[in-house]
Protein backbone atom coordinates (compact mmCIF):
# COMPACT_ATOMS: atom_id res chain seq x y z
CA UNK A 1 0.00 0.00 0.00
CA UNK A 2 1.55 3.24 -0.80
CA UNK A 3 2.03 5.47 2.39
CA UNK A 4 2.23 9.19 2.76
CA UNK A 5 5.15 9.48 5.11
CA UNK A 6 6.71 12.26 6.90
CA UNK A 7 10.43 11.64 7.60
CA UNK A 8 11.68 13.94 10.35
CA UNK A 9 15.36 14.85 10.18
CA UNK A 10 15.03 13.71 6.80
CA UNK A 11 17.93 15.50 5.18
CA UNK A 12 20.25 14.15 7.52
CA UNK A 13 22.85 11.24 6.86
CA UNK A 14 20.03 8.43 7.58
CA UNK A 15 17.17 10.59 5.83
CA UNK A 16 19.80 10.38 2.76
CA UNK A 17 19.61 6.68 2.16
CA UNK A 18 16.08 6.48 3.45
CA UNK A 19 13.63 8.49 1.51
CA UNK A 20 15.21 7.48 -1.56
CA UNK A 21 14.50 3.98 -0.33
CA UNK A 22 11.02 4.91 0.48
CA UNK A 23 10.18 6.80 -3.10
CA UNK A 24 11.46 3.67 -5.24
CA UNK A 25 8.86 2.02 -3.03
CA UNK A 26 6.03 4.06 -4.20
CA UNK A 27 5.35 5.69 -0.90
CA UNK A 28 4.55 10.20 -1.04
CA UNK A 29 7.67 11.17 0.70
CA UNK A 30 7.92 14.71 2.80
CA UNK A 31 11.11 15.88 4.47
CA UNK A 32 10.56 17.91 7.76
CA UNK A 33 13.95 19.23 9.01
CA UNK A 34 15.22 22.05 10.95
CA UNK A 35 17.53 22.65 8.08
CA UNK A 36 16.98 25.03 4.78
CA UNK A 37 17.83 21.87 2.39
CA UNK A 38 16.06 18.24 1.54
CA UNK A 39 18.43 15.65 1.33
CA UNK A 40 19.00 14.19 -1.86
CA UNK A 41 18.52 16.81 -4.69
CA UNK A 42 16.10 15.81 -7.77
CA UNK A 43 13.83 13.06 -5.54
CA UNK A 44 10.45 13.87 -5.95
CA UNK A 45 10.41 14.14 -1.90
CA UNK A 46 8.55 17.35 -0.66
CA UNK A 47 10.41 19.62 1.76
CA UNK A 48 8.79 21.42 4.79
CA UNK A 49 11.37 23.38 6.85
CA UNK A 50 10.68 23.18 10.93
CA UNK A 51 11.54 22.67 14.33
CA UNK A 52 10.56 19.34 16.43
CA UNK A 53 10.52 21.46 19.20
CA UNK A 54 7.69 23.63 17.73
CA UNK A 55 4.05 22.05 18.23
CA UNK A 56 3.41 24.54 15.88
CA UNK A 57 6.00 23.17 13.33
CA UNK A 58 4.78 19.68 14.16
CA UNK A 59 1.79 20.44 12.74
CA UNK A 60 2.11 22.59 10.15
CA UNK A 61 4.24 19.38 8.33
CA UNK A 62 1.53 16.87 9.56
CA UNK A 63 -0.90 18.56 7.86
CA UNK A 64 0.65 19.75 4.58
CA UNK A 65 2.32 16.23 4.19
CA UNK A 66 -1.07 14.77 4.87
CA UNK A 67 0.78 12.14 6.45
CA UNK A 68 -0.40 8.76 7.70
CA UNK A 69 2.87 7.27 8.66
CA UNK A 70 6.07 9.01 10.43
CA UNK A 71 9.50 7.84 9.91
CA UNK A 72 11.47 9.89 12.76
CA UNK A 73 14.95 10.17 12.12
CA UNK A 74 14.59 13.88 13.68
CA UNK A 75 17.34 14.11 16.61
CA UNK A 76 20.68 15.37 17.61
CA UNK A 77 22.94 11.84 17.36
CA UNK A 78 25.05 12.20 20.80
CA UNK A 79 24.90 13.62 23.99
CA UNK A 80 25.68 17.06 24.52
CA UNK A 81 26.72 17.21 28.36
CA UNK A 82 30.03 18.41 29.77
CA UNK A 83 31.69 15.67 31.86
CA UNK A 84 34.50 16.79 33.86
CA UNK A 85 37.72 14.88 32.24
CA UNK A 86 36.06 13.88 29.25
CA UNK A 87 37.98 15.86 27.02
CA UNK A 88 36.69 14.28 24.44
CA UNK A 89 33.35 15.70 24.68
CA UNK A 90 34.54 19.03 26.10
CA UNK A 91 36.37 19.46 22.35
CA UNK A 92 33.36 18.97 20.37
CA UNK A 93 30.93 20.99 22.42
CA UNK A 94 28.84 22.99 20.07
CA UNK A 95 25.43 23.33 21.27
CA UNK A 96 24.03 23.90 24.70
CA UNK A 97 23.93 20.95 27.80
CA UNK A 98 20.59 20.13 27.74
CA UNK A 99 20.14 20.43 23.97
CA UNK A 100 20.08 16.45 22.96
CA UNK A 101 17.47 16.13 25.86
CA UNK A 102 15.52 19.15 24.61
CA UNK A 103 15.46 18.31 21.07
CA UNK A 104 15.11 14.59 21.07
CA UNK A 105 12.76 14.36 24.06
CA UNK A 106 10.76 17.07 23.64
CA UNK A 107 10.35 16.60 19.62
CA UNK A 108 9.72 13.88 20.12
CA UNK A 109 6.70 14.39 22.33
CA UNK A 110 5.68 17.44 20.18
CA UNK A 111 6.14 15.15 16.81
CA UNK A 112 3.50 12.54 18.89
CA UNK A 113 1.27 15.36 20.34
CA UNK A 114 0.88 16.92 16.98
CA UNK A 115 -0.09 13.01 15.48
CA UNK A 116 -2.58 12.68 18.27
CA UNK A 117 -4.51 15.87 17.71
CA UNK A 118 -4.69 15.63 13.90
CA UNK A 119 -5.92 11.82 14.36
CA UNK A 120 -4.68 11.00 10.75
CA UNK A 121 -1.24 9.28 11.65
CA UNK A 122 -1.34 5.15 11.81
CA UNK A 123 2.41 4.13 12.31
CA UNK A 124 5.60 5.38 13.71
CA UNK A 125 8.66 4.11 12.60
CA UNK A 126 11.26 5.55 15.11
CA UNK A 127 15.68 5.52 14.92
CA UNK A 128 16.31 4.06 18.42
CA UNK A 129 19.86 3.43 19.40
CA UNK A 130 21.88 0.51 21.36
CA UNK A 131 22.76 3.22 23.77
CA UNK A 132 20.06 2.44 25.30
CA UNK A 133 21.91 -0.07 26.99
CA UNK A 134 23.85 2.16 28.43
CA UNK A 135 26.48 1.16 26.40
CA UNK A 136 28.89 4.10 24.47
CA UNK A 137 29.06 6.49 26.69
CA UNK A 138 29.11 5.48 30.64
CA UNK A 139 29.39 8.09 33.03
CA UNK A 140 29.81 6.43 36.56
CA UNK A 141 32.34 4.38 37.69
CA UNK A 142 30.13 0.95 37.37
CA UNK A 143 30.79 -0.91 33.82
CA UNK A 144 28.21 -1.75 31.31
CA UNK A 145 26.49 -5.02 33.31
CA UNK A 146 26.13 -7.93 30.68
CA UNK A 147 23.40 -9.97 32.17
CA UNK A 148 23.02 -12.70 29.70
CA UNK A 149 24.23 -13.04 25.92
CA UNK A 150 23.14 -12.81 22.95
CA UNK A 151 21.84 -9.19 24.04
CA UNK A 152 18.45 -9.21 22.99
CA UNK A 153 14.95 -6.39 23.32
CA UNK A 154 14.30 -8.12 26.79
CA UNK A 155 17.91 -6.82 28.66
CA UNK A 156 17.42 -4.16 30.97
CA UNK A 157 18.36 -0.33 29.80
CA UNK A 158 20.78 1.16 31.78
CA UNK A 159 21.55 4.86 30.05
CA UNK A 160 23.58 7.48 31.44
CA UNK A 161 23.84 9.95 29.13
CA UNK A 162 21.71 12.50 27.61
CA UNK A 163 21.76 10.23 25.00
CA UNK A 164 20.94 6.61 25.33
CA UNK A 165 18.42 8.33 27.94
CA UNK A 166 16.29 10.56 25.06
CA UNK A 167 16.50 7.26 23.27
CA UNK A 168 14.67 5.29 26.08
CA UNK A 169 12.48 8.19 26.93
CA UNK A 170 11.15 8.39 23.07
CA UNK A 171 10.49 5.44 23.03
CA UNK A 172 8.65 5.67 26.39
CA UNK A 173 6.54 7.99 24.74
CA UNK A 174 6.01 5.87 21.95
CA UNK A 175 4.58 3.08 23.80
CA UNK A 176 2.57 5.88 26.04
CA UNK A 177 0.81 6.36 22.56
CA UNK A 178 0.55 3.09 21.52
CA UNK A 179 -1.78 2.50 24.47
CA UNK A 180 -3.60 5.72 24.78
CA UNK A 181 -4.13 6.68 20.90
CA UNK A 182 -3.64 3.36 18.79
CA UNK A 183 -0.49 4.43 17.17
CA UNK A 184 1.53 2.06 16.17
CA UNK A 185 5.29 2.02 16.70
CA UNK A 186 8.31 0.53 15.67
CA UNK A 187 11.64 1.79 16.94
CA UNK A 188 14.54 0.39 15.75
CA UNK A 189 17.94 0.55 18.08
CA UNK A 190 20.59 1.00 15.70
CA UNK A 191 24.12 -0.05 16.41
CA UNK A 192 26.87 2.59 15.06
CA UNK A 193 25.26 3.46 11.39
CA UNK A 194 28.22 2.76 8.68
CA UNK A 195 27.36 5.47 6.01
CA UNK A 196 29.34 4.25 2.61
CA UNK A 197 29.44 7.33 0.78
CA UNK A 198 30.90 8.69 3.91
CA UNK A 199 35.37 8.14 3.72
CA UNK A 200 35.61 8.72 7.51
CA UNK A 201 33.75 6.23 8.36
CA UNK A 202 34.25 5.40 12.43
CA UNK A 203 33.62 1.89 11.50
CA UNK A 204 37.51 -0.51 10.80
CA UNK A 205 36.43 -3.88 9.29
CA UNK A 206 38.67 -6.59 9.61
CA UNK A 207 39.80 -5.59 12.93
CA UNK A 208 41.51 -7.29 15.85
CA UNK A 209 40.39 -6.25 18.67
CA UNK A 210 42.58 -6.99 21.33
CA UNK A 211 44.94 -5.18 19.68
CA UNK A 212 43.69 -2.44 21.49
CA UNK A 213 45.07 -3.32 25.57
CA UNK A 214 42.77 -1.05 27.14
CA UNK A 215 39.58 -3.47 25.97
CA UNK A 216 41.28 -6.79 26.83
CA UNK A 217 39.81 -7.95 30.11
CA UNK A 218 38.03 -5.01 30.74
CA UNK A 219 34.16 -4.23 30.76
CA UNK A 220 32.62 -4.20 27.22
CA UNK A 221 32.38 -0.74 26.34
CA UNK A 222 31.53 -1.79 22.26
CA UNK A 223 30.22 -4.51 20.89
CA UNK A 224 31.88 -4.62 17.48
CA UNK A 225 29.11 -4.24 15.46
CA UNK A 226 27.47 -1.80 13.05
CA UNK A 227 24.79 -1.16 10.93
CA UNK A 228 24.96 -0.23 6.94
CA UNK A 229 22.45 2.78 6.37
CA UNK A 230 21.05 0.64 3.09
CA UNK A 231 20.16 -2.38 5.83
CA UNK A 232 18.49 0.41 8.49
CA UNK A 233 16.59 2.09 5.00
CA UNK A 234 15.41 -1.70 3.57
CA UNK A 235 14.18 -2.43 7.47
CA UNK A 236 12.41 0.67 7.36
CA UNK A 237 10.47 -0.04 4.60
CA UNK A 238 9.93 -3.98 6.27
CA UNK A 239 8.43 -1.96 9.34
CA UNK A 240 5.81 0.38 7.43
CA UNK A 241 4.87 -3.38 5.85
CA UNK A 242 4.23 -4.97 8.61
CA UNK A 243 0.87 -6.22 10.05
CA UNK A 244 -0.09 -7.43 13.51
CA UNK A 245 2.50 -5.97 15.32
CA UNK A 246 2.29 -5.26 19.24
CA UNK A 247 1.15 -1.47 19.61
CA UNK A 248 5.25 -0.97 20.61
CA UNK A 249 7.64 -3.05 19.45
CA UNK A 250 11.47 -2.75 19.43
CA UNK A 251 14.11 -4.05 17.36
CA UNK A 252 17.91 -4.09 17.42
CA UNK A 253 19.30 -3.84 13.85
CA UNK A 254 22.63 -4.99 12.74
CA UNK A 255 24.82 -5.39 10.04
CA UNK A 256 26.93 -7.63 10.95
CA UNK A 257 30.14 -7.74 13.48
CA UNK A 258 33.83 -6.05 12.24
CA UNK A 259 35.84 -8.43 13.18
CA UNK A 260 37.00 -12.15 11.82
CA UNK A 261 37.33 -14.52 13.86
CA UNK A 262 34.22 -16.09 15.49
CA UNK A 263 32.65 -14.48 18.51
CA UNK A 264 32.83 -17.14 20.88
CA UNK A 265 37.15 -17.20 20.78
CA UNK A 266 36.99 -13.38 20.64
CA UNK A 267 34.73 -13.01 23.88
CA UNK A 268 37.20 -15.85 25.55
CA UNK A 269 39.83 -13.54 25.01
CA UNK A 270 38.80 -9.99 25.26
CA UNK A 271 36.19 -10.29 27.94
CA UNK A 272 36.79 -13.85 29.65
CA UNK A 273 34.15 -13.25 32.47
CA UNK A 274 31.70 -13.66 29.66
CA UNK A 275 33.18 -17.06 27.68
CA UNK A 276 30.35 -19.04 29.23
CA UNK A 277 27.59 -16.75 28.50
CA UNK A 278 29.32 -16.77 24.43
CA UNK A 279 28.81 -20.54 24.60
CA UNK A 280 24.94 -20.44 22.25
CA UNK A 281 26.96 -17.84 19.80
CA UNK A 282 27.12 -19.25 16.10
CA UNK A 283 30.18 -17.92 13.98
CA UNK A 284 30.69 -14.29 13.78
CA UNK A 285 27.31 -13.13 15.23
CA UNK A 286 27.34 -10.11 17.20
CA UNK A 287 26.67 -10.23 21.31
CA UNK A 288 23.57 -8.04 20.34
CA UNK A 289 21.50 -10.12 18.47
CA UNK A 290 19.03 -8.64 15.43
CA UNK A 291 17.35 -12.31 15.46
CA UNK A 292 14.00 -10.83 16.60
CA UNK A 293 14.07 -8.48 13.69
CA UNK A 294 14.52 -11.02 11.04
CA UNK A 295 11.60 -13.23 12.48
CA UNK A 296 9.11 -10.66 12.83
CA UNK A 297 10.17 -8.65 10.20
CA UNK A 298 11.79 -10.76 7.82
CA UNK A 299 14.96 -8.25 7.88
CA UNK A 300 18.14 -9.58 6.24
CA UNK A 301 20.78 -7.90 6.22
CA UNK A 302 22.62 -7.66 3.04
CA UNK A 303 25.46 -4.89 3.11
CA UNK A 304 28.33 -6.29 5.09
CA UNK A 305 31.94 -5.52 4.55
CA UNK A 306 32.38 -9.24 4.37
CA UNK A 307 30.77 -9.70 0.90
CA UNK A 308 32.10 -6.40 -0.23
CA UNK A 309 29.06 -4.48 1.46
N1 LIG B 1 24.55 7.71 13.25
C1 LIG B 1 24.50 6.67 14.09
O1 LIG B 1 25.46 5.89 14.27
C2 LIG B 1 23.21 6.38 14.81
C3 LIG B 1 23.13 5.25 15.65
C4 LIG B 1 21.95 4.97 16.30
C5 LIG B 1 20.86 5.81 16.10
N2 LIG B 1 20.94 6.90 15.30
C6 LIG B 1 19.77 7.79 15.14
O2 LIG B 1 19.42 7.85 13.75
C7 LIG B 1 18.84 9.13 13.49
C8 LIG B 1 19.51 9.76 12.28
O3 LIG B 1 20.88 9.91 12.56
P1 LIG B 1 21.89 10.55 11.52
O4 LIG B 1 23.14 9.79 11.64
O5 LIG B 1 21.24 10.68 10.20
O6 LIG B 1 22.10 11.99 12.17
P2 LIG B 1 22.15 13.40 11.41
O7 LIG B 1 22.62 14.39 12.42
O8 LIG B 1 22.91 13.28 10.13
O9 LIG B 1 20.63 13.68 11.05
C9 LIG B 1 19.71 14.15 12.01
C10 LIG B 1 18.82 15.18 11.33
O10 LIG B 1 17.90 15.68 12.32
C11 LIG B 1 17.74 17.07 12.06
N3 LIG B 1 17.30 17.77 13.28
C12 LIG B 1 18.03 18.02 14.39
N4 LIG B 1 17.31 18.75 15.24
C13 LIG B 1 16.11 18.97 14.66
C14 LIG B 1 14.95 19.69 15.05
N5 LIG B 1 14.90 20.35 16.22
N6 LIG B 1 13.90 19.72 14.22
C15 LIG B 1 13.95 19.08 13.00
N7 LIG B 1 15.03 18.40 12.58
C16 LIG B 1 16.09 18.34 13.41
C17 LIG B 1 19.14 17.54 11.65
O11 LIG B 1 19.08 18.78 10.98
C18 LIG B 1 19.59 16.39 10.77
O12 LIG B 1 19.27 16.62 9.42
C19 LIG B 1 18.96 9.95 14.77
O13 LIG B 1 17.73 9.86 15.47
C20 LIG B 1 20.04 9.23 15.53
O14 LIG B 1 19.92 9.43 16.93
C21 LIG B 1 22.09 7.22 14.63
Amino acid sequence: MIAKILVTGGSGRLGGYTTPRLLEEGHEVTDFDVVDHPPVTGTRAAFIKGDLTSLEDCLRALTYSEADTIVHLGALPGPREMIKGRARWRTVQVAPEDETMRVNTMGTYYLLDAARRLGSVKKVVFASSFYTLGLGNRIGDDPFVVEYLPIDEEHPLRPEDSYGLSKVFGEELLRAYGRAYGITAVAFRLMGVHYPDNPNSLHKFGVTPDSDPGHVGGPVVTTYQYVDARDVANAIVLAINANGLDPFEAFYLSTDTVYTEPTRSLVARVWPDLDEMAAGIPGTEGIITDAKARKKLGYEPKYSWREGG
